[in-house]
């Protein structure tokens, strides 16, 4: 991390520290340990948001490829947070004879790198050529006038709440032309039974995970967060669509955080809210998009119907 995103965390940490409740932003979820956690969860067998939309993009991408509107035009497929890009592999073998070029866009540059191999090595035929950064200036730097797809899948807008998910589409629908499309691959609302654990697995990865951002602030601010004396508390509002997770302070305690020269103090069963996971029905899909010169032109679902890739034509 380079001393203006650290002095930013720092920032973002005092603030929801200082906030009541207290608040941590799962953004800062995802250094090297938090990248490979994320990788068990999305392998995990409870966690059925990436089976579901893997399901789409082997079984309906004919479906997807028609929605895109594309025919023989050149286009470009950028990809928001890109991953490992094991979905999208999937899409791309199925475009692999149309003229495109496929161009993920990741803040780790290490996902890049290792995509744009994956990618030459399954997918040979096809043009790839990634970029590194935040989503807007990576974007900002890919723009042309030829056609787009922009794809921003796994549910990476869930972790926004509503109003934020407005404004970044809002945002993205500013970076687009006429006539370009968007997927955007949402988590549907479901039983408790199905959602919780997702986010509370047996294995306790979600919960190595959460605590993984206190690990982080001790490492990389000074912080001195005793990490056995929280634990993991998710929960699930299904009236809301909302999956939230929640560190717990096991006792009263102070912690420092030497970068800031602050301390902190939590009370016994204080919580951090650390996520949201926003599961969608037709109401919050269109808070997120109202107002956005987007306009909803498709919808492809899992077999179970538990996952949505959505399609959005800029106006
Ligand atoms: C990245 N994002 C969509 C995941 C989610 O489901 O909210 C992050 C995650 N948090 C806990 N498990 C997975």
């Amino acid at each position: 991390m380079d001393n203006i995103q650290k002095a930013l965390f720092a920032k973002e940490v005092k603030q929801g520290l200082r906030a009541n409740p207290k608040t941590l932003s799962s953004k800062w979820f995802y250094d090297e340990i938090g990248d490979q956690l994320f990788v068990k969860i999305m392998n995990m067998p409870e966690y059925y948001l990436t089976d579901a939309e893997f399901e789409i993009f082997s079984t309906k991408s004919a479906e997807l490829i028609e929605a895109f509107g594309v025919k023989d035009q050149y286009f470009e497929l950028i990809e928001l947070g890109a991953g490992d890009g094991t979905k999208t592999i999937e899409l791309l073998k199925a475009l692999r004879f149309h003229d495109f070029a496929y161009r993920p866009i990741d803040i780790s540059i290490n996902a890049i790198e290792n995509l744009e191999a994956r990618v030459k090595r399954e997918v040979p035929e096809v043009k790839v050529k990634g970029a590194q950064g935040e989503y807007f200036t990576a974007l900002s730097s890919l723009k042309s006038n030829h056609p787009k797809v922009i794809l921003f899948m796994g549910s990476n807008l869930g972790n926004m709440l509503d109003d934020q998910a407005n404004s970044f589409l809002k945002a993205l629908a500013e970076v687009m032309n006429a006539g370009d499309k968007l997927l955007l691959g949402l988590d549907l609302i479901k039983a408790e039974e199905l959602v919780l654990p997702a986010y509370n697995d047996a294995q306790g990865y979600t919960a190595a995970f959460n605590l993984n951002l206190l690990t982080r602030m001790n490492n990389e601010l000074g912080a001195n967060f005793e990490v056995d004396s929280f634990d993991h508390k998710p929960k699930y509002d299904y009236d809301k669509g909302l999956a939230l997770s929640f560190l717990e302070s096991k006792k009263k305690q102070t912690v420092q955080i030497e970068y800031l020269n602050e301390s902190f103090d939590f009370e016994a069963g204080e919580k951090i809210f650390m996520e949201v996971s926003r599961k969608y029905d037709d109401s919050s899909i269109k808070a997120i998009s109202d107002n956005t010169d987007l306009k909803l032109t498709n919808r492809i679902y899992d077999s179970k119907h538990w996952f949505t890739d959505l399609i959005f034509e800029k106006q």
